[in-house]
């Protein structure tokens, strides 16, 4: 039996949906009994070139034949930002259909109504790659570690940053020549604020400490301070201690209080998210019943290249 599916958008993130679907179709198959199939592709321009080919009529640029088709009853949602993302989706949920985001910022700025909808329709709405791309963060804080009362995060969550804070230490150059030089190589995005002010970082802050903390957190509750300040000479002076300057999201828990905030901090050479260089994403949790452990991986883009 076939199990369709209407997938929004079709840049980066969407591109690696569909490879990947492709590449593990029998294994769905055999997992789940039903054949995965990519029945329609809603993008702005239907007659773009893609690196991905598709049947006829697969592509449409008509968000009411993708969310309108009630053979399609999973919509992948890859469009990014607030609107028309959350309309697209809190449509697909009025309709019954289950949805599937990697929309860290609608998740952060709208994950409480999105997930009200969800349950009141009697849908599923799973986000894992909202933070942390391919690492498993949001499954392992919801299920796996619920026998634990959790009470530090400590993330490094935004490749951006984390790769111009890792080019700073490894070059002693300043923030704006490896800004620069990593917006060349179309590493850091043409307005990099969100990134190197710490806000797309605290957006993902308040996605895992929702889960971590069972609270609902919301971004005027994370102190946020971004990387534009730190210079050359700051990088040096931590070295001089025997430390790195990485942008961490922290969330700690104490006596039933939460302190939140984004901050460059420094982080003795020993601690293992020193080690956590580049574009990597990595997350430090501290439970009371597991103790402490840490989850490292790409945290950005589609499939990894060589
Ligand atoms: N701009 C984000 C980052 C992309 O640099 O981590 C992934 O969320």
């Amino acid at each position: 039996m076939e199990q369709r599916i209407g997938l929004l958008g079709c840049g980066t993130v969407g591109g690696g949906v569909i490879e990947l679907m492709r590449r593990r179709k029998q294994r769905l198959q055999s997992l789940t009994g039903w054949e995965p199939v990519i029945a329609r592709v809603l993008v702005r321009d239907v007659l773009k070139e893609r690196t991905v080919s598709f049947a006829e009529d697969v592509l449409t640029d008509d968000p009411d034949t993708v969310l309108g088709d009630e053979s399609i009853r999973i919509i992948i949602e890859t469009i990014g930002g607030i609107e028309p993302a959350r309309t697209f989706i809190l449509a697909a949920i009025a309709r019954g259909k289950h949805v599937i985001t990697a929309n860290k910022d609608l998740i952060a700025l709208c994950g409480e109504e999105i997930l009200a909808a969800a349950d009141a329709a009697g849908v599923t709405v799973l986000y894992e790659a909202a933070v942390g791309g391919a690492i498993p963060l949001i499954r392992p804080l919801q299920e796996s570690l619920t026998a634990n009362a959790i009470s530090d995060l400590k993330g490094i969550v935004n490749g951006t940053t984390n790769y111009i804070l890792s080019q700073m230490t490894e070059t002693g150059a300043d923030f704006s020549d490896v800004l620069q030089e990593a917006q060349d190589l179309g590493y850091a995005e043409s307005d990099p604020s969100s990134d190197v002010d710490g806000l797309d970082a605290a957006r993902k802050l308040t996605i895992l400490a929702s889960i971590a903390f069972y609270t609902r957190v919301s971004l005027s509750d994370v102190e946020v301070t971004g990387i534009r300040k730190i210079t050359a000479r700051d990088i040096a002076y931590a070295h001089e201690l025997g430390a790195v300057i990485k942008l961490l999201a922290v969330g700690t828990e104490r006596d039933g209080a939460l302190t939140l905030h984004v901050r460059p901090t420094l982080i003795p050479k020993s601690h293992p998210l020193a080690h956590v260089s580049g574009s990597y994403n990595a997350l430090f949790v501290r439970g009371d019943a597991a103790g402490d452990l840490m989850f490292f991986g790409r945290g950005a883009g589609a499939l990894p290249r060589p």
